[in-house]
């Protein structure tokens, strides 16, 4: 099992400790800033997740919600506050945003040092190249430091990411290939799903499909990582069918595996996004 739940603890464990630190020493706390446009009920749960996980840590936050009818213009004109707010270490827009919004202007608006999404061209094209020194996205690094963790091999290791979004797939597949795997992207158009997957060590499921990955689409032994959440009745399921937890060595749960790892590492790119911007 790769206990994300567990992990995603140690790591905020040690993130309560560096700010607790920090605000010993008389500096200010760090400050997320979360933005909502809309009333969509399942970003109003993850946002008010992100911000228990960083209060949990002694990082401060500042909820913004704008109704739906908001134009591009007033989001970029609130981002823009953000951005020259002292006091802000990390801006967030959840995602989706309601489709008259111009999401990369959006994107772009957000000052790369305060990018703890790691969603800005410059932070995503430092991770392209392999480049330090940037943010990376949430989701992608913790699915990387699940892996590790793990003690998953990943260097010469076939991985197969089904999902090409720039929000997962496709920064997951680039973190892989830095670490050296044999990376193969997947997505609608991929004709023959089932014979790549069969071939992957590291599979990431990252479709946003329920039953997507069957049984007999995984390699005996390999690590499945089921990174999607579906809304169905009765709760969240990923793109795992069930019986793939008969064949598969490593498998996160779902709830409780990525989930948990990706508001871990937004904490830690907030913290870290603030050391940088004021050491
Ligand atoms: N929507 C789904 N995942 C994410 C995420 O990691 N960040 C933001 N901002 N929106 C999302």
């Amino acid at each position: 099992m790769l206990d994300g739940k567990a992990l995603a603890r140690q790591i905020l464990d040690d993130i309560a400790t560096k700010v607790g630190a920090r605000v010993a020493a008389g500096k200010p706390r760090p400050k997320l800033a979360t933005v909502i446009v809309g009333d969509n009920p399942a970003s109003a749960l993850y946002v008010r997740s992100k911000q228990k996980d960083a209060r949990q840590v002694g990082i401060d936050s500042e909820d913004h919600r704008l109704p739906t009818e908001t134009t591009t213009e007033q989001l970029l004109e609130l981002i823009g506050t953000l951005d020259r707010d002292e006091s802000v270490s990390g801006i967030l827009v959840q995602q989706p945003l309601p489709i008259h919004i111009d999401l990369f202007q959006v994107v772009i608006a957000v000052d790369p040092i305060k990018d703890v999404d790691g969603f800005h061209p410059f932070n995503a094209g430092l991770v392209a190249q392999g480049l330090p020194g940037g943010i990376q996205p949430c989701t992608p690094s913790g699915i990387v430091e699940l892996l590790e963790r793990a003690g998953v091999r990943i260097e010469g290791a076939n991985a197969v990411v089904v999902g090409r979004s720039n929000i997962v797939g496709k920064p997951t597949a680039l973190l892989l290939l830095k670490r050296n795997a044999t990376v193969t992207i997947c997505h609608t158009k991929t004709k023959n799903l089932a014979g790549h997957t069969k071939r992957a060590d590291i599979l990431v499921a990252a479709a946003g499909k329920p039953n997507l990955i069957t049984k007999d689409m995984v390699k005996p032994g390999a690590a499945v990582v089921d990174v999607s959440a579906n809304r169905v009745e009765g709760g969240q399921v990923g793109d795992l069918a069930p019986g793939v937890d008969d064949v598969a060595g490593w498998l996160t749960p779902n709830p409780g595996g990525v989930g948990p790892m990706t508001r871990a590492m937004l904490v830690r790119n907030t913290y870290e996004a603030e050391v940088r911007r004021r050491p």
